[in-house]
């Protein structure tokens, strides 16, 4: 495990006014729900108050200087992400409301366009909701068939039935880079490689990795990746669809409306170049721009440096937690094959009452089925406490996260 990184969490945490809250009565708030969003930087903040006080007007749609300025601000933006994922080219990185929407995107407009009854889609086991609902939507709306990659117990897929499940019919394979329920980092290099040999196209899920982990969209040989802003510091209801350009091209838009033509008449309009083509509407540009400023904040910390901190607290975790009497940890064993997740049960403990003792004692965490039911019906279980950690976090907030397990081991008088 990497110790030789720079981050000075100390100076992090006091760009982020939330992390000073006290919650329920003079509780110090532990926030270890970054896996479901992460807080924001006074940076990020003042870059969109900016945004809204001096730069305030429409995009793309006018010439006088305030629509000029907010145009500017948001292909900036668009430069700095596509930037951020190694993008060859900024029309690449398609604007949309985050991971769910950006996935919805490429079932409507490529899926609805290019495939056929009787064409295979491999997903996984591992995948959030986001990724096998709009599937099964196509699959019961055109006659395609879904496959899935089964999961381990170990929290891994099974890649040697991986193997076999890609073949020939497979057209796509959409897969999660990192299982948000267990944090498994998944092999996404071994799946793209199988996807390839039957030419088939790849979107990788990167909801739960570009936050965490370098992804370079040039090396990595996918055709589309998605993920959304709010998880890596930005504001919410902004996400990303990046696409290779050719096949962006070939696709027909997903809505319709403003923004998107190139002209109308009464009998039928034709489409804006991408990524217009794609951005129906009115986008959220304030929350754009305000992304652009959490890529910079991420870029001054070094997103090695933000892999190393978040191993280093994971393996601090596992080592502290596997302690804990009657605990489950579910998915992989070391800190090296997982992001910042660790979800667990306590024997004889519901996982929601856990989550409301930790609440009582200033620790948030995720208690449920974090949208990914399959892996909990894998794991045998209605629901998982789920602690996930980021740039701000500390090793004395686990040790706050472990003192609150021992008190609801206590309150329930849960023998060892
Ligand atoms: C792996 C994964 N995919 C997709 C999503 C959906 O993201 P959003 O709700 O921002 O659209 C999430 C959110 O938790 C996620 O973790």
């Amino acid at each position: 495990m990497s110790t030789s990184y720079q981050l000075d969490v100390g100076k992090i945490r006091r760009d982020f006014p939330t992390l000073k809250r006290d919650v329920n009565s003079g509780a110090s708030l532990v926030y270890l729900d970054n896996a479901a969003t992460s807080q924001r930087p006074v940076q990020v903040m003042a870059q969109i108050t900016r945004f809204y006080r001096d730069h305030n007007s429409n995009i793309h749609r006018g010439i006088h200087t305030l629509s000029v300025e907010a145009t500017e601000m948001f292909e900036t933006a668009r430069s700095k992400v596509g930037q951020f994922i190694n993008a060859q080219d900024s029309r690449e990185i398609i604007f949309t409301r985050g991971t769910t929407e950006s996935i919805n995107l490429v079932v409507n407009s490529w899926g609805r366009k290019f495939l056929k009854p009787g064409d295979e889609v491999v997903i996984s086991e591992l995948e959030h909701h986001s990724n096998i609902v709009p599937w099964q939507m196509l699959r019961d709306s055109i006659g395609i068939e879904l496959r899935y990659i089964p999961m381990l117990d170990n929290g891994h897929l099974d890649m040697e039935t991986a193997n076999k499940i890609i073949g020939p019919k497979t057209k796509m394979v959409s897969i999660t880079a990192v299982s948000n329920a267990l944090g498994t980092i998944v092999p996404v290099d071994e799946v793209i490689a199988l996807a390839k040999k039957q030419e088939a196209l790849v979107l990788i899920d990167c909801a739960q990795s570009v936050p965490h982990m370098a992804v370079d969209v040039e090396s990595l040989g996918a055709d589309f990746i998605a993920f959304s802003a709010h998880k890596m510091l930005g504001p919410t209801g902004v996400g990303v669809l990046w696409g290779k350009l050719n096949i962006l091209e070939s696709m027909d838009p997903f809505l319709g409306g403003g923004d998107m033509i190139l002209t109308v008449n009464m009998e039928h309009s034709t489409w804006a170049e991408v990524p217009s083509k794609f951005e129906a509407g009115t986008p959220n540009i304030g929350g754009v721009i305000g992304f652009g400023a959490a890529i910079d904040y991420l870029n001054d910390i070094g997103i090695d440096n933000i892999r190393a901190h978040e191993m280093e607290l994971t393996g601090y975790a596992l080592q502290k937690m596997s302690d804990i009497p009657g605990i489950t940890i579910f998915g992989p064993d070391t800190a090296e094959e997982r992001c910042g997740v660790i979800s667990f049960a306590l024997e004889n403990i519901h996982p929601h009452d856990i989550g409301q003792i930790l609440d009582d004692n200033g620790v948030a965490v995720r208690a449920g089925h974090h949208c990914a039911q399959p892996v909990m019906n894998f794991l045998g279980v209605p629901a998982t406490v789920r602690a996930s950690f980021y740039i701000y976090n500390t090793k004395e907030e686990i040790d706050a996260l472990v003192s609150g397990l021992l008190v609801a081991i206590d309150l329930f008088g849960v023998k060892s």
